[in-house]
């Protein structure tokens, strides 16, 4: 782990209690993610892994617990108001606009922050196509008429046009070809370890996932099951066991 986990924690999650409508979903859960972490959630269908993120992101009417951004609570803040803190979010599914073009797909993330220039906005949509060099040459297609994989480039794109200091991210990769769920992941690697941007991503491939994560947390049912260096749950035999096909 290249954090140490003894820095103060970026995102701090404590004794989180969350609900739909009478349904109580999440159970005391605790997370920490570290400033330049790239942390990672695994579980089974339903654990509740999307809530914990959403719970985050200001997405959750009924929730009870602690959830601190750099030491301020955000717990009940709407998303708008999360997005200027400096947290942004990619959703489970295609979330692009499909009749918008991939560059106004893009613009579109640079008017959620506060006071954009225009030029300042062209300079990141070029950092985006650096990036991503296959968005520079579809820029000008409908987002709706690309690959899946060229979609998901589009929505992390977006996320990044925020410029956050801790990017949210659920199943990435999910639909994904095996190759091109490499490729995306590789792309969250970088924007992680070279651009210093934290990382809390939700995947059910779990062997990769903890492959490339400095921490990670196992989720079953709404309750804390494991936790511990990425690396070192991926040995783990509970592990394997649930999440590694018994390998
Ligand atoms: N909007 C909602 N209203 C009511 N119940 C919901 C809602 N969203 C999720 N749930 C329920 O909350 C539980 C946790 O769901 P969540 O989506 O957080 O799980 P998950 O771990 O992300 O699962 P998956 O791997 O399938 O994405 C599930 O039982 C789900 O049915
Ligand atoms: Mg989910």
């Amino acid at each position: 782990m290249r954090t140490g986990r003894t820095e103060n924690p970026l995102l701090q999650i404590k004794g989180l209690n969350s609900w739909y409508g009478q349904v109580q979903i999440l159970h005391d859960v605790h997370l920490q993610v570290h400033p330049r972490e790239m942390v990672c959630i695994i579980g089974p269908n339903g654990a509740g892994k999307s809530t914990i993120l959403k719970n985050v992101f200001g997405l959750i009417a009924k929730n009870q617990g602690e959830i601190l951004f750099e030491g301020k609570s955000i717990r009940k803040m709407a998303p708008e108001k999360v997005v200027r803190h400096g947290i942004s979010i990619v959703p489970q599914g295609r979330s692009v606009f499909p009749s918008l073009t991939v560059r106004e797909n893009l613009e579109l993330g640079a008017y959620i922050r506060a006071g954009s220039e225009s030029a300042s906005i062209e300079q990141d949509i070029r950092k985006i196509f650096d990036k991503f060099p296959k968005l520079k040459e579809r820029q000008h297609q409908k987002a709706g008429l690309l690959s899946g994989g060229e979609q998901q480039m589009v929505a992390i794109g977006r996320a990044l046009m925020i410029k956050p200091k801790l990017l949210l991210l659920d199943e990435p990769s999910l639909g994904l070809s095996p190759q091109m769920k490499q490729v995306i992941f590789e792309k969250i690697v970088e924007i992680n370890r070279k651009d210093g941007i934290a990382v809390l991503v939700v995947e059910q491939n779990a062997r990769l996932s903890l492959a490339l994560s400095d921490y990670a947390y196992v989720l079953e049912l709404g309750h804390n099951r494991l936790e511990g260096d990425a690396k070192r749950l991926l040995k783990d035999k509970r592990v394997a066991k649930l999440y590694l096909g018994g390998a």
